[in-house]
């Protein structure tokens, strides 16, 4: 029997054994089969265009941009990007003026994306991609895809990866202008992609290698204020951090890097045993700390934290078993297949106790991608927006929730299985001052038309449905973080 024949044998046993539930799993297969659009290739920059409105209309008041950043490029014909982390940096730009929109794109001009052109292949590494022949890594600035999150400073805007310096683009043309060196004997250090931004402007961000870090804090126009290094209790991964007005919190799970080797995900040991520990940092002395323990879970992305009156501290996270999508999840999407569906995260709450302890409670919420009223940051606050909404058989989400953390209540829509919903942006309505009054920016990547498209919600009725909604002539790969900028 040769390999054809082998194969053929093969199929037709299958068929045989197929039963309702399979040939339903199948037919759900088929239908979600063109979800592999949301981490296709784009090829080139996709210039300003106008969308079409295709529901309701835009609320007065509603006037701005919306960058969002995520990878755009993963496939070269030499080798290809095998993690979703690690395509190019793509930012897209939604501009939203006297009730019409426009839709651009354009790729992160970086030291990676240049070389990796050269070579007709894939041969930088990231974060689950290994280094290909040829690859020149001095700093880690060149392996910085600029790939992940956005940050408006100034009249810059800094596309963020997390082990590399901010790139500075240009928030009207997309054209990128160079990497950030906040002071230049720190050329090159980490920065996270999720800074935390005070209601007053100033801006904490962390750096980690290893069991180091580097506190950023930045003055509202981007100006360095301090830089300074701290020891972590445990080389965990660090993606996201949280803060209250007074207070750094960053989650120190169970996912160790005991060694030094690239991609960067194979340096990493998931160790449960170890349980999640919660490290406080006093902002005004960093040297003030405390640690708290939790059981052992695995968390991307947090909420805002607060603080209560008895000194309590809160805050919000999606939190997941293990790491399996950033492991193998993440790798599977760009070979077409779903094995860690949305990736398991799931809406808890965390309280740290002035007693010393700590409580974590879970909800069976699906959930990533939380986001808050930035009007809020640090203080008590009641509302988070999140991507919700699982369909068997493709990855990510299709549908948006609101939870109201005072009432325990969480409000949804559900725009379906044929639309891949990405993360909201809470924009506040001018004059308000209420948390969440306003809208919620969603994006999607609408299957059946193979457009991208922006949603506004009233985002007191997330329930209603679109108050609005805008087509693109093209469909993006789906992104990760938008960061919105207002325009009087
Ligand atoms: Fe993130």
């Amino acid at each position: 029997m040769n390999r054809r024949s082998f194969l053929t044998a093969g199929a037709g046993l299958a068929a045989l054994a197929l039963n309702p539930e399979a040939l339903r799993a199948a037919a759900a297969n088929q239908v979600a089969g063109d979800w592999r659009l949301g981490f296709a290739d784009l090829e080139a920059d996709l210039p300003r265009g106008p969308m079409t409105l295709v529901q309701g209309r835009a609320p007065a008041g509603l006037s701005g941009a919306l960058y969002r950043n995520g990878s755009g490029k993963f496939r070269r014909p030499g080798a290809s990007a095998t993690h979703w982390f690690d395509g190019d940096g793509l930012m897209r730009a939604f501009r939203i003026h006297d009730g019409q929109a426009t839709l651009e794109a354009r790729f992160a001009d970086t030291p990676k994306r240049r070389r990796d052109t050269a070579a007709g292949a894939v041969i930088t590494p990231g974060f689950g991609t290994a280094a290909g022949p040829g690859a020149k890594i001095g700093s880690a600035d060149d392996s910085n895809a600029a790939n992940i999150s956005v940050l408006p400073m100034g009249d810059e805007l800094w596309a963020l990866w997390e082990a590399g310096s901010p790139l500075v683009m240009d928030p009207d043309t997309l054209a990128t202008r160079d990497f950030k060196t906040l002071r230049p004997d720190l050329r090159g250090m980490p920065f996270l992609a999720h800074p935390r931004r005070e209601p007053g402007g100033r801006v904490w961000n962390l750096g980690v290698a290893g069991s180091k870090a580097v506190v950023w804090r930045l003055s509202p126009d981007g100006a360095l204020e301090a830089a300074d290094l701290i020891d972590l209790p445990r080389a965990s991964y660090v993606h996201d951090f949280t803060a209250t007005d007074r207070h750094l919190i960053l989650v120190l799970q169970p996912w160790i890097q005991d060694r030094m080797t690239l991609p960067y995900v194979d340096s990493l040991t998931w160790r449960p045993q170890m349980g999640t520990q919660v490290l406080v940092l006093d902002k005004a002395d960093l040297s003030r700390r405390r640690v708290f323990e939790l059981p052992s879970f695995f968390c991307f992305h947090m909420g805002d934290a607060w603080a209560e009156a008895d000194g309590t501290l809160r805050f919000d996270a999606c939190i997941s078993a293990d790491p399996g999508f950033a492991l193998q999840g993440a790798r599977d999407v760009l070979a077409g297949k779903v094995t860690h569906g949305g990736g398991g995260a799931r809406l808890a709450m965390i309280s740290l106790n002035p007693n010393g302890s700590a409580d974590l409670a879970r909800t069976v919420l699906v959930a990533e991608f939380p986001r808050t009223d930035g009007r809020f940051a640090g203080r008590a606050r009641r509302y988070t927006v999140h991507a919700t909404g699982l369909t068997p058989g493709r990855p990510l989400f299709e549908g948006v929730a609101v939870h109201d953390w005072t009432r325990d209540v969480e409000r949804r829509f559900h725009f379906g299985p044929r639309q891949m919903v990405e993360e909201a942006v809470f924009v506040a309505r001018p004059g308000s001052s209420a948390e969440f009054d306003g809208w919620l920016l969603v994006p999607t990547l609408n299957l059946d038309a193979g457009a991208s498209e922006l949603h506004v919600f009233d985002a007191g009725a997330v329930q209603d449905g679109p108050i609005c909604g805008w087509r693109g002539a093209a469909g993006l790969p789906v992104g990760l973080h938008g960061a919105f900028v207002a325009r009087s």
